[in-house]
């Protein structure tokens, strides 16, 4: 089972006003089979974080540290982390031109596993994939993200978790944009990979929506670059009564 450790974590971008620190000493621990929700207002650093932990090179670590089963992930080029075993769902995810989605997920799961998958299992794995998320096979011959709406690019980036099998997912607000239905079948792609494999998850969210569907063990509050207060499912219902007003004041 792995385990994804951060430590007083601390992330700078250039902007045109000049640096600025975006994560200001974020401490987390997840661990194999545990799920996590990272709920926080607009602009307090959430997906700086996500893009921290996959190695954006937008964002400059200035301090503290990212373990992986104990190996520096900081150290890392974005593609080993992806073979150490992280999973970014973006959430903004990016159209690649010229490159269908079934090629870009048989390069990556080859890319990750040091192997191509067998011809026979991976296509029945990509059509039952699929199936279950409600996707039409006709997507497969499709450019990544060219074109999808902003349901289809959340199934799709569901889809290659639930192919590639990480032991770590952070899902950068894969619930925002989708209507109810795209939701659930959302929602159960998440849970099918907590069933079938130890994956950690971070699932980060600025509604609580996703938590009726997807439960987490524990729930962060981030403000201001950090974790201001953490606690179990209850503190995802108080948010959802008072807001985040109460963390804003004197922020
Ligand atoms: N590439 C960037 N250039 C300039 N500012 C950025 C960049 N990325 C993030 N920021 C700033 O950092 C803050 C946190 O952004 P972000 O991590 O996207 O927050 P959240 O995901 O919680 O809404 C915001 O004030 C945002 O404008
Ligand atoms: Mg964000």
């Amino acid at each position: 089972m792995s385990i994804l450790e951060i430590k007083n974590l601390h992330a700078t971008v250039e902007t045109p006003e000049g640096t600025k620190e975006i994560l200001k000493g974020v401490d987390l621990t997840i661990k194999g089979g545990e799920t996590h929700a990272i709920m926080g207002p607009n602009g307090s650093g959430k997906s700086t974080l996500a893009y921290a932990i996959a190695g954006h090179p937008k964002y400059e670590i200035t301090g503290g540290e990212v373990l992986l089963d104990g190996e520096d992930v900081l150290e890392m080029s974005v593609d080993e982390r992806a073979r150490a075993g992280l999973f970014l769902a973006m959430q903004y995810p990016v159209e690649v031109p010229g490159v269908t989605v079934s090629n870009f997920l048989r390069t990556a799961k080859t890319a990750i596993d040091g192997e191509a998958p067998s011809l026979r299992t991976w296509v029945k794995d990509v059509k039952g994939a699929m199936d279950d998320l409600k996707m039409d096979p006709v997507f497969a011959e499709r450019n990544v993200n060219e074109g999808f709406s902003g349901g289809e690019k959340k199934r799709h980036e569901i889809l290659q978790m639930q192919l590639l099998k990480p032991s770590i997912a952070v899902l950068d607000e894969t619930d925002s944009g989708l209507d109810v239905d795209a939701l659930r079948v959302v929602s159960e792609g998440v849970n099918r990979a907590k069933e079938n494999t130890e994956v950690g998850i971070m699932l980060i969210t600025h509604y609580t929506r996703i938590l009726q569907y997807v439960k987490p063990d524990f729930v962060h509050v981030f403000v201001n670059g950090k974790i201001a207060e953490q606690g179990g499912p209850e503190l995802a219902e108080r948010l959802e009564a008072e807001g985040y007003d109460r963390f804003l004041v004197g922020a």
